[in-house]
């Protein structure tokens, strides 16, 4: 898009947001899901266990990711930043496969979901009509109670024909009317949906103002269905996709101009986040180009150099941008020459005690006070500095006492992934329209003021500190020193506006889990 046309598309986007409504969304649900975010399940936070179980999910997605899917370059949208009807908040739920999560409503009259977010596939599916779905109660879901969409039961839901583009399965039908089937294969344990595709609305809001529910009509499975871990651990109520396929969420809403073509994600550290679709990011962001191929849906960036502590690399690699895996995984040289020289730096004695993990760098903490391990930061081609601000895990005893810490990044045998745990203190910007990525330093619960777009506070937002949290007798200092950041070029939050939950700290490099390709 050229400067002249964007600047005009922005006129229009402050305009919209300026006579934006305030919201007025149904947050019951959310405060549900809230709460039991911050309740403990699996292993505990902090241990070995913990860590060993992330970086299982990981490894799923490294092999994974060797699949292609067509990508698709949508009609650029218009009107201000939208957020999911029951609000933008993201929960990186553990017991559920260490995803992030949203709540989302669907259909007349709407029934909610609570999908996991997804950046490595593109199609959206929910239980709807099961054959074999996940269960809707379990004890491990603590009180959540998860509902099923079906067809007739939506005013509003529409049938999506053979004949449609967005059908790829059209080979199996025998006639153009019939609806169109899919099948998503997903490389972890065998884990699949399948149903028929149906469209009907997807309730959203807009950011700023007062109340204003959009409905957009949205492509999705009807999963009748599901398998492996699907009925398990990971996603029981549905799967929302963000990657660059025409079937993505941010794809179809950017096509039928409900919202620009590009969404943020913010990476908060006490594993709270947030979503927002249209938002093309601010002027004070730090950016790098999109590597984009045909046959390459994914977020590919990449890095020209890297720091770690006092010691510079001229190192070049491709690097896909992926909230799907929990920690950053290289392969050689770059594993080695990173790794090796924070190693080199490091004053606390090296410790292998658990093998278990999944780290090679591991120290004991042995004095009492602040940490003072390298600073570790890339360099994405174009010269912007990428900021690692959460570089290790630390690892507690099970009375949660830090007894060490690792290096949180993991050998690849194959393609470079920059996961959930560098993006930590982020915003991370995923321009489709532009084809960059964009980031800066960011506190989620803050509103963005330097944003392009008008954004006014919405006090109901504010999720409320949670009832049981983990981490509630866990002061934060305790637990290790706040990471001495490589600064780039942002304003600073404004912290009078911020509320943090207090989540164990060691939550914070668990992450989203894995995995969830497409195979079409
Ligand atoms: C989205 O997040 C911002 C904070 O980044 C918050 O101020 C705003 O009210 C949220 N919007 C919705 C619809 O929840
Ligand atoms: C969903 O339906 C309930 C009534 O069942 C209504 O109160 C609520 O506003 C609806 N939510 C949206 C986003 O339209
Ligand atoms: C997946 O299914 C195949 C055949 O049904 C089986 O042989 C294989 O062990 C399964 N893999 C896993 C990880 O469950
Ligand atoms: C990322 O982009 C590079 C080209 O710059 C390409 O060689 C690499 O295969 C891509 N990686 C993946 C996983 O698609
Ligand atoms: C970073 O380190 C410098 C010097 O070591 C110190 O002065 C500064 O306060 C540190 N910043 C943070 C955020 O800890
Ligand atoms: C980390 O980076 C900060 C800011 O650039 C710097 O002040 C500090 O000295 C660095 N810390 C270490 C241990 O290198």
């Amino acid at each position: 898009m050229g400067a002249a046309v964007r600047a005009l598309l922005l006129l229009a986007l402050v305009a919209a947001g300026a006579e934006a409504l305030s919201l007025d969304v149904h947050h019951r649900y959310s405060a549900t899901v809230r709460r039991w975010a911050g309740l403990r399940t699996g292993p505990a936070p902090g241990t070995a266990e913990y860590y060993a179980a992330l970086a299982g999910h990981d490894d799923l997605r490294r092999r994974s990711l060797s699949l292609a899917a067509a990508a698709a370059a949508p009609v650029p949208g218009a009107g201000g930043p939208l957020a999911f009807a029951d609000g933008n908040d993201t929960y990186r739920l553990n017991a559920f496969g260490f995803l992030h999560y949203a709540v989302v409503a669907l259909g007349t009259p709407n029934v909610t979901f609570l999908v996991a977010l997804d950046t490595g596939s593109d199609l959206f599916w929910v239980p709807c009509d099961c054959l074999k779905c996940a269960p809707l109660t379990s004890p491990e879901y603590g009180n959540l109670k998860f509902d099923v969409y079906s067809p007739r039961k939506s005013s509003t839901s529409r049938k999506v024909p053979c004949s449609s583009d967005l059908c790829d399965l059209q080979t199996q039908c025998s006639a153009a009317t019939n609806s169109c089937p899919y099948k998503i294969e997903y490389l972890s344990d065998n884990t699949s949906s399948n149903g028929v595709l149906v469209e009907d609305v997807l309730y959203l809001a807009t950011e700023s103002g007062k109340s204003k529910i959009t409905q957009a009509p949205i492509t999705f499975g009807c999963g009748r269905v599901q398998t492996g871990s699907f009925l398990g651990s990971a996603a029981p109520n549905g799967l929302l996709g963000l990657g660059m396929d025409s079937k993505s969420v941010p794809s179809l809403l950017a096509s039928q101009g409900v919202a620009a073509n590009s969404f943020s994600m913010c990476f908060g550290e006490d594993g709270h986040g947030r979503i927002n679709f249209g938002d093309t990011g601010s002027a004070d962001q730090l950016e790098t180009p999109l590597n984009i191929y045909k046959h390459n849906p994914y977020y590919n960036i990449s890095i020209i150099g890297a720091k770690a502590g006092g010691k510079t690399f001229s190192t070049k690699f491709s690097a896909v941008v992926d909230s799907g895996t929990s920690f950053t995984a290289l392969s050689d040289p770059m594993y080695t020459e990173i790794t090796s020289a924070f190693h080199k730096q490091v004053k606390e004695k090296r410790n292998q005690a658990d093998s278990s993990l999944p780290f090679e760098y591991c120290y004991t903490i042995s004095a009492k006070g602040a940490l003072s391990y390298p600073n570790i930061s890339l360099t994405a081609k174009g010269g912007s500095i990428f900021p690692v601000n959460d570089p290790i895990i630390t690892i507690t005893d099970i009375s949660s006492t830090p007894v060490g810490y690792c290096l949180a990044i993991m050998k690849s045998e194959g393609v470079n992934l920059i996961g959930e745990n560098f993006m930590s203190g982020l915003k991370v910007v995923f321009d489709r329209e532009r084809l960059v990525l964009g980031w800066k330093s960011f506190n989620c619960y803050s509103v963005d003021h330097s944003s392009k777009l008008p954004v006014s506070p919405n006090p109901s937002a504010v999720p409320p500190k949670p009832a049981s949290g983990p981490g509630s007798s866990n002061p934060e200092a305790a637990k290790r020193p706040s990471p001495n950041i490589t600064q780039i070029d942002a304003a600073k939050p404004s912290s009078g506006s911020s509320i943090h939950l207090h989540f164990s700290r060691t939550f914070l490099f668990a992450a989203i889990a894995p995995l969830f390709l497409a195979i079409l």
